[in-house]
């Protein structure tokens, strides 16, 4: 018997990709536009940035989402919280890298996970992330990926990389624009930099995990992110063959306020470095600004 049209079996299969497709795909002209003219820039916290596109963006995407998937919760980074109680929830973020784009530089994208609750999923446990399309506008690279069924890059199959170590990895991550001082991440960034071929701090997270899906990052870590930053990148990686996970290997939670994400080959070190850090162990030293000061006088 086939599914009824607009039912939940109706809308699976490439259903829930294609449908979230092109509401990224219009929300991603919707930020080009205002990229063009440029935005006036409101502060949320000391650093934490948002823009008029942050907002028009988030409400096309409320509506789209609302028309193309009635039933559908919609919990979005600019406030919107629709059918909480819904079987599928979409975490919207609908600019990934605000202080990019604010800033007239050209990172950011527009990111969709959907995530599966069934009937009983207590409030404050996970369902499943089922589907994912994470979008960058400037570039008109589209990166999707369904549960089961892989991941794609603008339409063709999507692979991460074949990077067996560390050393011979490029890496991501990012830092908060809130309680910045509250992060030790730039602690994570020496060590990581100094045993890798570097690590790029591109400023859109949803952005990082895709790259690291399609294999032009072999890694990304980053503390305290949200389920519209993590959500849909996570499954992308998953997707493609990678793995995600909180800092020690265990089961990421979309709220567990850690991610790494990797291509799978290079997760082991990873977590061994995590641990060695986080005990304190095996730290790489460089020179103090002032013990450089001194070799720097001894110089002139
Ligand atoms: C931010 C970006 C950035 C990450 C920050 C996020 P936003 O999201 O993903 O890369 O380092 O932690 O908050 O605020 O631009 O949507
Ligand atoms: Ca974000
Ligand atoms: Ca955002």
């Amino acid at each position: 018997m086939s599914a009824a049209p607009g039912s939940a079996d109706a809308l699976s299969g490439q259903g829930f990709v294609a449908g979230a497709t092109q509401v990224a795909r219009d929300a991603g002209a919707c930020l080009r536009r205002f990229y063009a003219e440029g935005v006036e820039t409101e502060y949320k916290g000391d650093v934490d940035l948002v823009t008029a596109a942050d907002r028009a963006a988030e409400k096309l995407i409320r509506a789209r989402l609302a028309e193309v998937f009635p039933s559908h919760g919609i919990y979005g980074e600019e406030g919107t919280r629709d059918r909480m109680t819904g079987e599928y929830r979409w975490y919207v973020d609908p600019l990934d890298g605000t202080t990019n784009f604010a800033h007239g530089h050209p990172q950011f994208c527009v990111s969709l996970g959907l995530e599966h609750r069934p009937a009983g999923t207590p409030e404050n446990a996970d369902g499943t992330v089922v589907a994912a399309v994470i979008y960058d506008p400037l570039r008109d690279e589209l990166f999707t990926a369904e549960r089961g069924v892989g991941a794609r890059f603008n339409g063709r199959p999507m692979h991460v990389s074949k990077t067996r170590d560390m050393a011979e990895s490029l890496i991501a991550t990012g830092f908060p624009s809130r309680k910045r001082h509250d992060n030790p991440n730039a602690h994570f960034y020496h060590e990581f930099t100094l045993r890798s071929h570097g690590v790029r701090r591109a400023g859109s997270a949803a952005l990082d995990l895709a790259y690291v899906a399609c294999g032009r990052l072999d890694a990304f870590w980053e503390f305290n992110l949200n389920p519209w930053d993590t959500s849909a990148g996570m499954l992308l990686v998953e997707e493609a063959g990678g793995r995600v996970t909180n800092f020690s290997g265990g089961k990421f939670l979309l709220d567990s306020r850690e991610v790494l994400a990797s291509n799978g080959l290079v997760h082991e070190e990873f977590v061994s470095l995590f641990a060695d850090m986080f005990a304190g162990r095996n730290l790489e030293p460089i020179p103090t600004p002032r013990e450089y000061a001194e070799k720097r006088k001894s110089r002139e």
